[in-house]
């Protein structure tokens, strides 16, 4: 699957009664392990999936920017050159789209008129960075043919997520969107912003499991966790988390021990992960996703009871290599990897055991690695 693109050019022609011009098409992404350490200057391996946000674009003469979005049937129309931070309302599309417009105006880029039209099949509120995929799609329009370098857009991105949603996260999801390769997790070093494609193994796929607990990521904890991260390096007198190893940890105590030793150890575990790969040691890779998971749940403190049932569940199961939580935590998905010809027996089995002790129906997403920003003619 991915966004539908003959649907939504059928859908800015009944809107706008002309034709686009261009279609940017940005993916979701799914972390196989190095949660919570972006925004640390840490380590990240994420894939973009097969689930993607499309723009349909035309230019306008009169600097009016028109967005409609195609799954909601609802259109916003506000002068470009005037979008003020936190004019939108919090938390819904227009804020990403109105945001992406602001942050352009911000770094002073001057941003044309507009109509476009949004669509996508990117899980919404699972944690598979919809709104990442809404603004690396929308900015990848607004700035197709400037030449802007990849980086500089993920960075844009960011900050419209930052700044005008309000939500502190790190860079992961929009770098991810941005330059995601088919086949291959992005190994991200969030300090430097240099990253490295490391092959997916052929034989293992990706499975997503979502607990259909809505996760919200402008609630206080996401926030929270990263003051803590920041608290736990000012006491250990280092400019973020990165700086920090194992034999610091001592100096600290309670909550920012806790937190401080999820992202040190989460940091070592993405490394040794990207060597398992590389060797398609898949019992030292399921090791370690386990092992990210109870950091995450008992360190971070970000998981649900159903996420650990759900991991517990996968981690019963023949076939299945590794399973962990997957993004911010508080709700969401599950990410497994799943051996090819057990994907049917493990997705069955999770999921009815999941409806047997929840009540809940679990959304099975089994998704492989795509390529990031993709522009092109309409
Ligand atoms: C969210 C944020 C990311 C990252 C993850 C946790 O997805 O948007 O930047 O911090 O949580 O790893």
């Amino acid at each position: 699957m991915t966004a539908n693109i003959t649907a939504l050019r059928r859908a800015f022609e009944q809107q706008f009664g002309r034709a686009p011009e261009l279609i940017a098409e940005a993916p979701g992404r799914v972390n196989l392990i190095g949660e919570h350490t972006d925004y640390n200057g840490g380590f990240v391996l994420p894939v973009a999936i097969d689930r993607t946000v499309a723009v349909a674009m035309a230019t306008r003469d009169d600097g009016v920017i028109r967005a409609f979005s195609v799954d909601y049937g609802q259109c916003d129309e506000f002068p470009a050159e005037r979008v003020r931070r936190f004019m939108g309302t919090r938390g819904g599309w227009r804020d990403y789209t109105r945001g992406v417009v602001w942050a352009l105006l911000d770094a002073h880029i001057p941003v044309p008129g507009v109509d476009i039209a949004i669509t996508g099949d990117v899980p919404q509120g699972a944690g598979l960075s919809s709104s990442a995929a809404i603004e690396v799609a929308v900015a990848g329009a607004l700035m197709a043919g400037t030449g802007i370098a990849a980086r500089d857009l993920a960075l844009l991105c960011q900050k419209a997520e930052n700044l005008f949603a309000g939500i502190g996260c790190g860079i992961m999801d929009q770098f991810t969107s941005v330059m995601g390769q088919r086949d291959h997790a992005l190994f991200i070093d969030c300090r430097s912003l240099q990253s490295e494609l490391v092959p997916l193994l052929e034989d293992i796929a990706i499975v997503i499991v979502d607990s259909k607990i809505p996760r919200k990521l402008a609630d206080t904890a996401f926030n929270r966790r990263r003051e803590e991260c920041a608290e736990a390096a000012r006491a250990l007198g280092v400019d973020s988390l990165r700086d920090a190893d194992e034999s610091m940890l001592p100096r600290l105590s309670g909550d920012l021990l806790k937190r401080a030793r999820h992202v040190v150890t989460e940091n070592t575990r993405v490394l040794s992960a990207i060597e398992a790969l590389r060797s398609s040691d898949v019992v030292t890779l399921g090791r370690l996703l386990h092992e990210s998971h109870a950091s995450l749940r008992d360190d971070f403190e970000v998981s649900t009871p159903e996420l650990d049932l759900l991991v517990e569940l996968a981690s019963r199961l023949d076939g299945v290599v590794g399973a962990r939580l997957t993004g911010a935590g508080f709700g969401g998905c599950t990410v497994n990897l799943v051996r090819e010809e057990a994907v049917g027996q493990v997705r069955e089995a999770i999921v009815v055991e999941y409806n047997k002790q929840t009540g809940l129906a679990a959304n099975v997403h089994v998704c492989v690695a795509v390529d990031g920003l993709r522009v092109s003619d309409a």
